[in-house]
């Protein structure tokens, strides 16, 4: 493709560090689209004969199939997906294929695979996203009401219902949604046209090949055109993200599912045995999420430090950017199906997390909030007299709602009998009626609006 100036081709070892066919094959639909975009328009602008622009466009059709159906033979000498398709081009219409690279350059050829690869990718995840956020809120539907403790450093700290718990995460999914979304819109714009780093000087018309291919528009600079992987970091960062969320459910099911919780119990389709140990059922799906965002967010890092201190316009480190997101991507898309799977068939021990959530004193901010509503009392020094009350009962072995009304009249005289009405995890969850708060009734709503926005975006 450029042997013209060389003497002798080169070593073993150059095309050995230059191949970058073994993964930028995934490019090949791409790849495919994006030729036969750039070739309608070379032939409707008149730079290349209608005819040679129809035969290569049908060329180009006949690979798809021969892709489709028996993958793209890798050549090492033909370095990556452009020249496969270009020499293959070549052996099916013959020298008119030469034609198909007029006005173009590897450089905006790959910057616009990629991007609508990233795309493409970016499509997928958010699909993912919005299944794992139905599977959440079928759970969080059945357990709107479940009592579970609610934790901060990981003690009890308040209840909290089982759905507001998994509604948290439709939270983060959403957002990590519209990361996504807003990735694919800043990279809406088609680099094809820009040629190698200058622009062209033939007649093209970028408007149309960026509509062929969906996207809104073309890039504004040639340079940044060919330079910028943007869309690949904001992907990834998006994907690192989204990893990291994922991290955190993992990490609860993994401590939930442990005996000592005793919260969960994982389906057998999401669960592995031991070798040698009989009795174990072990969350490894749930650990692997957490070990792929390890991963993920590794990934993002290695793309960023490729990136880094480049001068423009296009450098061959850029040929380092694909695997990155590929791997990264592949790992996320397990990830999102194994926990969309995980949230679906995992059992809740709803007496276990109902007796957790009555241990640790979980109802002593209700004890104070009702010395602060019923009996007046500023809440620092609602706070001070919980605070004796929780260390009686400590002394005791007993939950405070254990404690006899006159032992806690001697530490406070204004408590009454209507103070134990507030005492009761259940009694503390409905009583969280803020916007955003854990009561029951709170959750239903929270359900109904993310099932709202689910199909309205859908
Ligand atoms: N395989 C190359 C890549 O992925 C394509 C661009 C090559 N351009 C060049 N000037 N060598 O980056």
């Amino acid at each position: 493709m450029w042997g013209g100036r060389f003497a002798g081709g080169p070593s073993a070892l150059m095309r050995e560090i230059n191949a970058s066919i073994a993964f930028d094959k995934r490019l090949w639909r791409e790849d495919i689209a994006a030729s036969k975009a750039h070739v309608a328009m070379l032939g409707a602008q008149g730079i290349v004969e209608a005819g040679d622009a129809a035969a290569i466009s049908e060329g180009l059709d006949r690979i798809a199939a021969e892709y489709a159906a028996d993958g793209v033979p890798e050549d090492p000498a033909l370095e990556d997906i452009h020249m496969h398709v270009e020499a293959r081009l070549t052996e099916l219409i013959g020298p008119v294929a030469g034609r198909l690279h007029t006005a173009r350059s590897r450089n905006d050829q790959v910057a616009t695979d990629f991007k609508l690869w990233v795309r493409g990718a970016s499509e997928s995840n958010d699909r993912a996203l919005a299944a794992l956020q139905r599977a959440l809120l079928a759970r969080a539907e059945e357990h709107a009401a479940t009592i579970m403790p609610g934790f901060t450093h990981l003690q009890v700290a308040q209840p909290v219902t089982l759905g507001h718990h998994l509604l948290a995460y439709v939270e983060m999914f959403r957002r990590d949604r519209s990361r996504f979304a807003d990735a694919r819109a800043r990279a809406d714009e088609c680099p094809l046209g820009s040629a190698a780093l200058a622009g062209t000087s033939y007649p093209l018309d970028r408007e149309a090949t960026a509509k062929a291919l969906s996207f809104a528009r073309p890039t504004a600079n040639s340079l940044d055109s060919v330079s910028d992987r943007d869309f690949a970091l904001d992907h990834l960062m998006a994907a690192a993200q989204c990893a990291l969320h994922l991290s955190r459910l993992a990490e609860e099911l993994i401590v939930w599912a442990s005996q000592p919780f005793g919260f969960v119990k994982l389906g057998d389709d999401f669960s592995t045995g031991s070798s040698i140990m009989p009795q174990k059922r072990n969350p490894d799906a749930a650990e692997l999420v957490r070990g792929h965002s390890g991963r993920i967010l590794g990934e993002l890092v290695a793309l960023c430090v490729t990136m880094k201190g480049l001068p423009l316009a296009y450098s061959k480190d850029m040929q380092d950017d694909k695997e990155p997101v590929f791997a990264a991507q592949d790992l996320l898309e397990v990830s999102l199906a194994a926990m969309a799977g995980m949230i679906g068939s995992v059992t809740f021990d709803t007496a276990r997390m109902r007796a957790a959530a009555a241990t640790g004193h979980s109802t002593a901010t209700d004890l104070a909030d009702w010395l602060v509503r019923v009996a007046g009392v500023p809440f620092r020094e609602a706070h001070h007299i919980t605070g004796r009350a929780v260390k009686l009962a400590e002394e005791r072995g007993a939950q405070l709602w254990d404690l006899p009304l006159a032992e806690l009249q001697a530490i406070d005289g204004r408590i009454d009998a209507s103070l134990f009405d507030v005492l009761s995890p259940e009694a503390s969850v409905r009583s969280r009626t803020s916007y955003g708060g854990t009561a029951p009734d709170r959750v239903i709503e929270q359900i109904a609006a993310a099932k709202a926005a689910l199909e309205r975006d859908a």
